[in-house]
């Protein structure tokens, strides 16, 4: 029974995360690498609910309710009571499995780890813990709080009753959940960074301006946002990372990056996060 959760990386996803869980009622703690992050964390939160209340969403006390229902720390040994611990923190493989080792000391043996990449190998993320079968993907969709998906994902070992749980857990939180593989990209991402990446190329070939591209998608079949706007919302930086990550693994052109991307990427262009990328976000 899940009762207590750990969310360790309380950046964009995480506070996602994190929002959604003290909002279904569960006690979290947050764990940053500084109070200043953890901040930020909640600055988002704030925002979101905000907003979730302006659109008749959430109420005034909802808000209370989800902001009370967190605390947070930069010690990872107040997840040593966590029923379940996971981990939104950078995509890297070597601070994912540092992290994962150290709490696998810290926390109670029965409790369950998971896995926010987008990416990685879950499975490599388990085998430095002494709890594999404990150990499993709850991939979430940005934003948390609007996205319906969690795609549940199961490694070699995760058992049965580790699935069960998880599952229900993020059902709890209201996700509508699908069940994928430890395989790069799992479901949704093996779909659509091809198409991301394809839309990258079209722009880079000249065949259209990246409004009619957008606008393409939005209006031809009715997206919520034409792939170029949604390439800035993820991050080019985050759909190069996966698509280098699924190209390595695939050895398949279809999430080969075009020279275009890599260069936007290495010039900072990284996005509505960093104020540029397809689009200029500095002037609103
Ligand atoms: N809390 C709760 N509900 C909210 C809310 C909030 N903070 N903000 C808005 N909403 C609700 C609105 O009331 C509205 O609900 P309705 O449809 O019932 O009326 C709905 O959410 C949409 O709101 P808006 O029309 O105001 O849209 P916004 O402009 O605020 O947000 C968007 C736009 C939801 C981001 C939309 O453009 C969208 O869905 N874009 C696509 C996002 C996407 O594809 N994300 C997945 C990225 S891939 C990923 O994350 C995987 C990773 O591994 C790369």
């Amino acid at each position: 029974m899940i009762k207590k959760v750990g969310i360790v990386g309380f950046g964009q996803m995480g506070s996602g995360i994190g929002q959604v869980a003290a909002g279904n009622g569960y006690e979290i703690v947050a764990v940053e690498v500084t109070d200043d992050a953890f901040r930020t964390g909640l600055k988002y939160i704030t925002k979101s609910l905000d907003k979730a209340i302006e659109k008749g969403k959430a109420d005034n006390d909802y808000k209370q309710k989800v902001l009370g229902n967190i605390t947070g720390t930069t010690d990872l040994h107040a997840l040593a009571d966590c029923d379940l611990v996971c981990e939104a923190v950078i995509e890297n493989m070597v601070v994912k499995k540092q992290l994962f080792t150290n709490i696998d000391k810290i926390c109670k043996p029965e409790a369950i780890f998971a896995s926010n990449t987008s990416s990685l190998s879950i499975g490599d993320m388990a085998a430095v813990t002494d709890r594999p079968t404990q150990f499993l993907g709850l991939h979430f969709f940005n934003p948390v709080p609007i996205m319906k998906l969690c795609e549940v994902v199961k490694t070699l070992d995760t058992s049965e009753q580790t699935f069960d749980v998880a599952f229900q857990f993020a059902e709890s939180l209201g996700k509508a959940c699908v069940t994928a593989k430890d395989s790069p990209g799992f479901i949704v991402n093996v779909l659509l960074v091809p198409y991301l990446l394809d839309a990258i190329r079209m722009y880079e070939r000249g065949l259209a301006t990246k409004e009619d591209i957008d606008n393409g998608m939005m209006l031809g079949c009715g997206h919520p946002m034409g792939p170029l706007t949604l390439t800035d919302f993820i991050g080019l930086d985050t759909i190069l990372y996966i698509a280098d990550i699924m190209f390595e693994e695939f050895k398949d052109s279809h999430y080969a990056a075009s020279p275009l991307l890599r260069r936007m990427v290495n010039a900072g262009y990284n996005g509505k996060k960093a104020g540029k990328g397809f689009y200029d976000y500095t002037k609103k």
